[in-house]
């Protein structure tokens, strides 16, 4: 017995942010990161259209990229100050997330951020509010899925809150707030679309459901992503929906190690200066993940029909896998994403020599693997790693050396 997900429902298409007009109730909260919405005049059309709908609406601004625990405590604070009966969070992944988790807060006050994690153990919500998400890049797809992901700073760790009680009543994919993204931006979230969209279709808990919205997101990234990053609009407008079907899939199909692993690095070596963007983590090691996996027959077979859907020749599995792995590192060649933890320079750039120095990475490795393995995207992932294959499997993505075992 399976379940499948998702928002009520979801407004697309230029323009679909007006859909807020329509919504019923008497006050709205809405969240938002740094700066970006407001700038670019987002965040006052989400404040006058939810005025027009009758609400009385408060702002929570400024969540930090990554989102801590303090940041969410603080938003649910204002909530509970505030009482909203709709949540509004519009911008990337870091400020939806974050007000999905001040939302447990702000339904449950006494939960904690220990309670939070528990994995598909969140209390029913919405006897407060109900939630909307506005996605302003193409890649987390927070907008349908049944996760957030919070930073413990404290512990140098992202922790994936999941439970589909947190999946937002109302998705709005408005392709007009993708297209002020900066080139990095699209480059780094688009490649988390293609992560998402590769690891929900061989998760051991893909399905008939799942594997058509991951299928159909891969073959549009692979038309798209890389035009979109060289500003092509069209292209850039099709991302955004091609990243939320993905985020589809994945939301029910669950992720694998490359997320684990990408949740577990992110945050460690920031007091190296090296915050690891979650899209370029995923890029790095996405080709890595998919050698490891294609040890599994079912995940192999599953990766060669990928390759069959973008046409990528092969006459056999392992061909198939093989040039899979060559069009993925080709795409991040293209997006000046590097290939491996060595070489992530300042703002994600290829450098000869990165942010993590060996000996740092080395001796930090152990600990990284042990929280890889015990995170909660490792659980679906197609082949079960041992402490030793984590390890030597994190060394391949420092090194960027082939995966043999
Ligand atoms: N909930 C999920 O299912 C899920 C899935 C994958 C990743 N994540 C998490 O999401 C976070 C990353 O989110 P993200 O990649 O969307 O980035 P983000 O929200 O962290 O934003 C990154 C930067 O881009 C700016 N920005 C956002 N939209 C913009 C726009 N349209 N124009 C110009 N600037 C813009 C922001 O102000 C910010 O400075 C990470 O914490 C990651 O772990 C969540
Ligand atoms: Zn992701």
């Amino acid at each position: 017995m399976a379940r499948f997900t998702l928002p009520r429902d979801l407004y697309f298409g230029k323009g679909a942010i007006e859909n807020l007009k329509s919504f019923k109730g008497k006050k709205a909260m809405i969240v938002v990161g740094g700066g970006s919405m407001k700038r670019f005049g987002f965040l006052q059309k989400a404040e006058d259209c939810l005025k027009e709908a009758g609400m009385e609406v408060a702002l929570f601004e400024g969540v930090e990229p990554d989102p801590s625990v303090e940041t969410v405590m603080k938003g649910a604070q204002a909530m509970l100050d505030f009482g909203p009966d709709w949540i509004v969070a519009i911008g990337g992944g870091s400020p939806i997330d974050a007000a999905k988790a001040m939302w447990i807060k702000y339904e449950y006050p006494d939960c904690t951020f220990e309670d939070m994690c528990k994995v598909f153990g969140i209390p029913e919500l919405r006897k407060k509010a109900k939630f909307c998400a506005i996605s302003s890049t193409s890649g987390t797809a927070t907008e349908v899925t049944a996760f957030s992901i919070i930073t413990d700073y404290s512990k140098g760790i992202k922790y994936p809150i999941a439970d589909f009680e947190i999946t937002p009543d109302v998705a709005i994919v408005d392709p007009d707030l993708a297209e002020t993204m900066p080139q990095k931006l699209v480059a780094h979230t688009g490649m988390d679309a293609i992560t998402h969209a590769v690891e929900a279709y061989v998760s051991t808990a893909n399905s008939n459901y799942s594997d058509p919205l991951a299928i159909h997101a891969i073959e549009m990234i692979q038309a798209d992503l890389v035009d979109s990053y060289n500003g092509d609009m069209a292209a850039r407008d099709r991302m955004h929906d091609a990243q939320c079907l993905a985020g589809m899939a994945f939301s029910n199909a669950l992720l694998g190690i490359v997320h684990s692993m990408a949740h577990k690095t992110g945050a460690a070596f920031a007091d190296y200066g090296a915050h690891i963007i979650h899209g370029a983590a995923n890029a790095m090691y996405l080709p890595k993940v998919i050698a490891f996996n294609a040890k599994d027959p079912t995940a192999k077979k599953r990766y060669g029909v990928i390759a069959d859907y973008m046409n990528l020749g092969g006459a056999n599995d392992d061909e198939k896998v093989d040039l899979l792995i060559k069009f993925l590192r080709k795409m991040n060649d293209d997006l000046k994403i590097p290939h491996c933890i060595k070489n992530y320079g300042a703002d994600s750039y290829p450098v000869e020599q990165g942010f993590v120095p060996e000996e740092v990475f080395l001796e930090r490795l152990p600990e990284i693997a042990k929280n890889a393995i015990g995170d909660a995207c490792t659980g679906s992932n197609p082949r079960q790693p041992s402490q030793e294959e984590m390890e030597k499997l994190l060394k391949c993505c420092y090194y960027d050396t082939e995966v043999d075992f």
